[in-house]
């Protein structure tokens, strides 16, 4: 990324002139392009009103789904418009047929809300929650995976593919092939590594892949995705709970489900945050995923090599591949305290608690953790200043 690239796209993200926006894992900052999609639907909505606006703006919502389809290598199809990441996974669990004994092999990083929802799963239908071992240079040990899916034949494997609360990427491509090899479905939270990764869910062996909008994608809050595997449309797999879009009421006592991912979807949408979604796919298309997350990456790789060297300051990242989130821990610090001293210096970052990865946390001995998740658009001098900070606030 040329320094003419990275003028236009700081240009195109005014925020960028004053704030060091590290928290791209919590939510990205929108470039215009996005944020002039969403101003002018609500716009012609108060013209026009809201059933009106989306009539009047079909076209350019069914270009939405093209988008995203390019953006996942899919065809519009098999791409399904929700409210977040954690609809999505809903949507996608309550469509797998478990009955009590059914088994979930899942990971010790899956994404806390989805760990409850397993137990949710075992607590009323008996469902057991097996997770597979770390390996020990850090993420899931693809191996004790494989030998779990071998023995134990679970209904579902589900894993984050990139966690909140680490910069480690798992290896999505392996847990596919595992999967495909013995027709076990396989849902991926893409959540993280959307806009990040070039993701080919086809190709990761993926029957479901749960994201949103808001984080490395730069979309809005308030909207999120699901991909859908041609072998989940044909097996007819269908949320246990579809609406009147999901399907269609034929009889009495018949519904038809919608043919497509429309299944996975509800009525109503906030059609505004829907085009920019769309926006924001055609944007990262534009930048390139590829390109901007190396850019992102090479960004928390020297973020991590500079913090490391800070006395009492801990990284907390572990894997063969980590991505544009960087974890610290600071040695009799706590976590939200960093993370306001920073944000009085006008630095964008997270924490995080225990609660937030109780299982990660726990391996690494850590009560939390500040997050710091840079994006294309930062600079070398940003993380310079964002380690100069944090060098003054240990120091
Ligand atoms: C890995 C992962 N999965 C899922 C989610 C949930 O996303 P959403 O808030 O859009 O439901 C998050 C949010 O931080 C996440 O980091």
């Amino acid at each position: 990324m040329d320094a003419v690239d990275l003028s236009q796209l700081r240009g195109d993200t005014p925020a960028t002139s004053h704030l060091v926006h590290f928290n791209n894992a919590g939510a990205g900052l929108m470039p215009e392009p996005v944020v002039a999609a969403v101003h002018d639907h609500l716009r012609l909505e108060t013209r026009v009103g809201g059933y009106e606006a989306a009539d009047a703006a079909r076209e350019a919502i069914r270009d939405v789904y093209r988008a995203l389809a390019d953006l996942l290598h899919t065809d519009p199809s098999q791409v399904a418009i929700t409210e977040n990441a954690t609809a999505s996974f809903q949507q996608a669990l309550s469509a797998i047929p478990f009955r009590g004994g059914d088994r979930i092999v899942t990971t010790r990083s899956d994404y806390v809300s989805n760990q409850i929802q397993y137990l949710s799963l075992a607590r009323r239908f008996g469902v057991e929650i097996v997770r597979a071992p770390d390996h020990p240079d850090g993420g899931v040990d693809l191996a004790a995976l494989e030998g779990l899916v071998h023995r134990l034949r679970p209904r579902l494997v589900a894993m984050s593919h990139i966690p909140t609360n680490s910069g480690l990427i798992q290896d999505a491509a392996a847990v596919g092939r595992i999967c495909r090899a013995r027709s076990t479905w396989f849902l991926l939270d893409a959540c993280q590594s959307i806009g990040q990764l070039d993701l080919d869910p086809a190709s990761l062996g993926c029957d479901f892949l749960s994201a949103t909008a808001r984080k490395f994608l730069r979309g809005p809050r308030g909207v999120g995705l699901l991909w859908i595997s041609q072998r989940v449309l044909d097996r007819e797999l269908e949320p246990l709970f579809p609406d009147l879009r999901g399907a269609d009421w034929i009889g009495a006592d018949l519904y038809q489900p919608a043919p497509d991912a429309t299944r996975f979807e509800n009525w109503e949408f906030a059609y505004a945050l829907v085009l920019g979604l769309g926006a924001a796919a055609r944007y990262a298309i534009a930048v390139g995923v590829e390109r901007g997350g190396g850019r992102a990456a090479r960004l928390a790789a020297s973020l991590r090599t500079s913090l490391s060297r800070i006395q009492s300051v801990r990284v907390l990242d572990r894997g063969p591949r980590l991505c544009a989130i960087v974890t610290i821990a600071v040695e009799g610090a706590a976590p939200r305290d960093i993370v306001t001293f920073l944000r009085d210096r006008d630095v964008n970052t997270s924490w995080m608690d225990a609660s937030s990865a109780v299982l990660d946390f726990a391996d690494k001995e850590v009560g939390g953790a500040v997050r710091l998740s840079p994006h294309y658009y930062n600079t070398d001098d940003e993380v310079e200043r964002v380690v100069g900070h944090l060098a003054e606030y240990v120091g």
